[in-house]
């Protein structure tokens, strides 16, 4: 079964055909990455627009890239929660309309669910993809981190799963994010701290780990207040200076030392609890998912804690992808009946608290 994917939940804009959810036969990224760092940050106005622009070149290259016709297509999936509804009502209404006018099944996908699926891809003609030999086996624990989620989630199967943990403030992407904008590393600011911090000192300076009391919960709000404390400290100004300005008075080295000294905290805050509910539930595998996944720092931590080995997905399936929501499209497929495109709704704040199939979408 091949099934067309489309995402534009966010600042990304995606299609991808995947057969039987484990074969890529094409995964088409635009990204407005571009557009939006003059911002800082992701302008939702500007992010639907430039939606607009690309998502009719962006779907039939995915076709074409896969070999495929439309005949050849069983079925689209579409995200339609969480997002900016802009965006999301993008891609929706593209996939409704190729969905009414070629006469296909539509199934709507949730867009944190689906970042689980990267890891479910274990071939693809495209070579220049390093995918995993086999999928993961259920029980299955899920770290999911990015910019808008932190959570810890145990499937026993596809489309049975239970949250575990989650974040009680921030994101941590989002706290990447904030603390690269504050030392005056570019956006987006993952992969800018990741970076930055392979020449930093972990050490250099001492931040604080939550301590929280949901068993598996994360928070990572305190440790970007803690960050940005520390940064005035070291440049030698009081809390009310402004944090726009703390950046131009860093040099390389402190810069770098900041970067790790985050980093550190804030992958140990994640594989803390991610450790601790592995030795609660004994899964069978874990995986990580979303933007933050792309971390090597958290890779290689988590391998060095966890006793079971764990097969990544590779770094650029990690961050927005319309494979994962293709994959996910089809385990969804095989358990739901489809949506009527007269009818289907994005969903813009709908969050992955509990098993969402087999409940009225
Ligand atoms: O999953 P994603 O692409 O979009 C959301 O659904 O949110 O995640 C984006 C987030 C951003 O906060 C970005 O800074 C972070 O993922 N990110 C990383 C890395 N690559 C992306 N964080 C840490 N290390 C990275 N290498
Ligand atoms: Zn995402």
């Amino acid at each position: 079964m091949k099934i067309l994917g489309i995402e534009t939940s966010c600042d990304e804009t995606a299609a991808a055909v995947v057969q039987d959810g484990r074969k890529m036969l094409s995964n088409v990224i635009v990204s407005q990455i571009d557009i939006h760092a003059v911002y800082g940050g992701v302008v939702p106005e500007v992010a639907a627009r430039s939606h607009i622009e690309v998502i009719n070149p962006v779907i039939n290259q995915a076709l074409s890239d896969a070999n495929c016709t439309w005949d050849d297509i069983d079925a689209i999936a579409v995200t339609y929660a969480p997002g900016l509804i802009g965006s999301l009502l993008i891609g929706m209404l593209a996939a409704r309309t190729l969905a009414v006018l070629h006469n296909k099944p539509i199934y709507p996908i949730h867009h944190v669910e689906a970042h689980v699926y990267a890891n479910f891809l274990t071939s693809s003609p495209n070579t220049t993809y390093k995918l995993p030999p086999t999928q993961p086996s259920f029980p299955m624990l899920a770290l999911i981190v990015s910019g808008g989620h932190s959570q810890l989630v145990l499937f026993q199967d596809h489309g049975n799963y239970e949250l575990i943990g989650q974040t009680c403030d921030d994101a941590v992407g989002e706290a990447f994010d904030k603390v690269a904008k504050i030392i005056g590393l570019p956006y987006p600011g993952g992969p800018s701290i990741g970076k930055a911090a392979l020449d930093g000192d972990p050490l250099a300076y001492k931040l604080p780990k939550a301590k929280l009391a949901g068993k598996y919960d994360f928070s990572f709000s305190g440790l970007k207040t803690a960050t940005l404390r520390a940064v005035q400290r070291e440049v030698g100004v009081d809390f009310t200076f402004p944090s726009t300005q703390l950046a131009e008075r860093l040099d390389d080295r402190k810069r770098n030392d900041f970067a790790a000294s985050f980093q550190r905290i804030a992958i140990e805050t994640l594989v803390d609890q991610t450790e601790k509910a592995f030795n609660d539930f004994h899964p069978k595998s874990v995986v990580i998912a979303g933007g933050v996944a792309a971390n090597a720092e958290l890779r290689r931590i988590l391998s060095d804690r966890i006793p079971l080995h764990i097969d990544y997905a590779p770094m650029n399936l990690c961050t927005d992808n319309a494979a994962m929501i293709a994959s996910l499209g089809f385990y969804f497929s095989q358990k739901n009946e489809p949506a009527d495109p007269f009818e289907l709704e994005v969903e813009p704040s709908i969050s992955m608290t509990k098993t969402a199939w087999g409940s009225p979408l």
